[in-house]
């Protein structure tokens, strides 16, 4: 067989090698470990991956690719498993108003927050929405992420709004190199106009949205902000019970900011995720691990807001949580597309190891999207996405941090980024 693109000689192969499914407790740390690695593609494909040379039955010829791992870390291609990546706008105007001790949900109340990020999203233009979109996902491609998870969600009863969101997020799925899978996040705030009567808001995404969107094939998953002021857990359980009725999947924002509960109705309706859980409950910790649910934690979100309380990491994966780290990359609670920063703060403020926490970005992550089967780790007969990074070693990328380590990024078997 021929390849079409070759790496050797790389310092530190990070494989993942093993089981297409979410590692948990003690097998979040195994990573893989290849030393002196080599790693062949053909195509968009890839058909080896050992240590020093290549099998006799690989060929390599004047047109393969060959790129040189010396000195580099090698991994899957990142996969950022929750973003709010299609808005309008931006609210620095929000940073002044926290230094002031406002708090978020304040914010929100006062008809700022998501609401304003609405008004923003539903007056941008299609082609603004896209372009905006389009520079992040440079951004992120250019720090190693080849997969990237985009919510809806600033419609806000305004449903053209959330339409518009899906249709540029499959636009720039078409378009862009990197792989774009939406999700519904119709329940996001509470609209203005329904304050007074929730239900009947609820009753609108449950009888319409859900059913047009299913319909319009324009999402994979359904979220909801389960929150206090926002979707109560009888809503939430209502909104996602009918999403799984109508083939989308369940996802939760869950205990983000109040303890509600958010853990335990993720398991009981069986989401495939549940995120944020800052505030999870160990009653709702247990219940995922007995069903599965991965646990995507967010430490820029918890780090920006300034409360000084983080998800509890280390008692999800004693407890055999999967757990799996994203940006939450959203204009209020989390604007930046640093997902290497995000490694770094898992370190310094979730307390997770640089083992656990590559995990979380690539196998754990990829799990949470359903697509740990063609992506996620490096093995034969996986898509060729893969991250070089310009580190002695794993653990200098989490401690070395605020800058972009990434040196070349390979989507489908192709060079796409490279360092200047
Ligand atoms: O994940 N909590 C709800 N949604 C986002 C924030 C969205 C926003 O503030 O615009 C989150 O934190
Ligand atoms: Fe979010």
């Amino acid at each position: 067989m021929k390849a079409t693109l070759v790496i050797e000689n790389i310092q530190n192969l990070i494989t993942l090698k093993g089981e297409n499914k979410p590692r948990i407790g003690e097998k979040q740390k195994e990573i893989g470990l290849i030393e002196n690695g080599i790693v062949a593609v053909k195509d968009n494909e890839i058909i080896y991956v050992g240590e020093g040379e290549l099998p006799e039955n690989i060929e390599v010829d004047k047109y393969t690719v060959i790129i040189s791992g010396k000195g580099k870390t090698v991994t899957p291609g990142f996969i950022d498993s929750h973003t709010h990546l299609v808005h309008g706008g931006s609210r620095e105007n929000e940073l002044s108003m926290k230094l002031e001790g406002k708090a978020y949900l304040d914010i929100l109340k006062a008809g700022g927050g998501i609401h304003s990020t609405t008004k923003a999203t539903t007056e941008a233009s299609f082609d603004e929405l896209y372009k905006k979109a389009e520079k992040s996902l440079n951004t992120m491609l250019s720090l190693g992420i080849t997969t990237v998870e985009s919510k809806s969600g600033y419609g806000i009863g305004n449903f053209d709004t959330e339409i518009k969101q899906l249709e540029v997020a499959r636009k720039l799925n078409e378009n862009h190199v990197v792989d774009i899978i939406s999700t519904f996040l119709g329940a996001h705030a509470i609209p203005q106009e329904y304050k007074e009567d929730t239900d009947k808001f609820v009753d609108i995404l449950i009888k319409n949205m859900i059913p047009e969107i299913a319909d319009k094939k324009l999402a994979k998953f359904c979220d909801v902000f389960c929150e206090e002021g926002v979707f109560t857990i009888n809503q939430s359980r209502k909104i996602l019970n009918t999403a799984k009725k109508y083939g989308l999947m369940p996802k939760i924002h869950a205990d983000e900011i109040v303890s509600l509960g958010g853990a335990e109705l993720a398991a009981e309706v069986g989401c495939i995720s549940a995120d944020h859980l800052i505030g999870a409950s160990d009653t709702g910790m247990k219940d995922m691990a007995k069903k599965g649910v991965i646990a995507v934690l967010l430490p820029g979100t918890s780090f920006n807001l300034q409360k000084g309380t983080a998800a509890n990491a280390r008692k999800m994966i004693g407890l055999n949580v999967p757990v799996a780290i994203s940006t939450d990359y959203n204009p209020g609670s989390c604007p930046s597309e640093n997902l290497q920063l995000m490694m770094t703060l898992a370190a310094l403020t979730l307390k997770m190891t640089p083992e656990e926490i590559i995990t979380g970005v690539t196998m754990n992550a990829a799990a949470s999207l359903g697509i740990e089967d063609k992506v996620g780790s490096l093995e034969a007969g996986k898509k060729a996405d893969i991250s070089m990074f310009d580190i002695p070693n794993l653990a200098y990328l989490v401690y070395h941090f605020g800058i972009n380590h990434t040196d070349t990024v390979i989507k489908n078997g192709d060079v796409v980024y490279k360092k200047s």
